[in-house]
């Protein structure tokens, strides 16, 4: 079966069908999710400080239900309006943008600490888009000139993709130079055919920290290699999180913020918030 990106344009393609069957797979879940966090690390952002992250592409949800977990506030933009219903129905705590990236981002500029996007930007490289005017070079320049924009400086994007060619890098890598961007491209595993992975890890100024482009995990890990690799780098990220003191996700706070939330998107039955719980309040006659 030839990739997704070939046979219809995304917002076709993840129709209600497919984006059910794409949020439940687990193996699909497994792999997003290990792929975020990965892009979380090389985002290289200060341990504990909020931040707030645009995910680019941000489906279902799945890439986005690890900035919750990790604490972050982010916004996420997707073209397939399925694939954001589901996102809404799995109340992902992220606002979310029904938007091509293909025509650029309309941010304010400087509004987002770091960006990531998995697994969408191969979508941009086929012809074969529901806006046959543009062409995959313009939907780029387009892409990548707002989403400079719209990043603080210093601060970095990270990309995940499935290029099909070397060219296709170079396309890609030429065009985010060409908008401003420092930074490059890395690869994991690149000898492994199955847990290879391309990140383009692009920076804003000098990208925050070291300006050098991080290095790609050497290994020529098979897939069971890759994943107790990745287990062990999850649990290395979630002690970082934990000793640089991120605000408690579950405190009060966060309790208000989702309650309101889930009444800004019409839920039926949000508790009363109280003084201290946030419970619901017993009435009382
Ligand atoms: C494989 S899914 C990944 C979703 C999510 N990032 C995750 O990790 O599960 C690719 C997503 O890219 C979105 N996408 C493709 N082209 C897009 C475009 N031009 N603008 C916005 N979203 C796009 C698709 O609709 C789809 O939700």
């Amino acid at each position: 079966m030839s990739r997704p990106e070939l046979q219809a344009p995304p917002e076709i393609y993840y129709g209600d069908v497919e984006a059910k069957k794409y949020t439940n797979n687990s193996r699909v879940q497994q792999i997003q999710a290990d792929m975020t966090y990965r892009a979380l690390e090389l985002l290289n952002l200060p341990p504990g400080d909020p931040a707030l992250l645009l995910d680019i592409g941000c489906g279902s949800g799945l890439s986005g239900e690890i900035l919750d977990e990790q604490g972050y506030t982010w916004v996420g933009v997707d073209v397939a309006p399925s694939m954001l219903e589901v996102a809404l129905e799995r109340e992902v705590e992220g606002d979310l943008f029904l938007q091509d990236i293909g025509q650029g981002f309309g941010f304010r500029p400087g509004s987002f600490d770091g960006a990531i996007s998995i697994s969408v930007i191969q979508w941009l490289l086929n012809a074969e888009t529901s806006h046959p005017t543009s062409s995959p070079p313009h939907r780029l320049m387009r892409f990548f000139t707002t989403l400079h924009a719209a990043l603080r400086n210093p601060s970095r994007a990270v990309l995940q993709f499935y290029p099909t060619s070397d060219d296709q890098v170079q396309l890609i890598t030429s065009i985010a130079q060409k908008a401003g961007f420092g930074g490059g491209v890395v690869v994991d595993y690149p000898n492994s055919k199955k847990a290879r992975k391309v990140y383009l890890c692009l920076f804003v100024g000098g990208g925050g920290g070291a300006q050098q482009v991080p290095k790609g995990l050497e290994d020529e890990a098979e897939e069971g290699e890759a994943r107790a690799q990745f287990e062990k780098r999850r649990e290395r990220l979630k002690k970082r999180q934990i000793s640089g003191k991120r605000k408690n996700v579950k405190g009060k706070d966060w309790i208000l913020r989702k309650k309101e939330l889930y009444r800004q998107r019409g839920k039926d039955n949000v508790p009363n918030d109280s003084k201290y719980t946030g419970r619901k309040r017993k009435a009382v006659f």
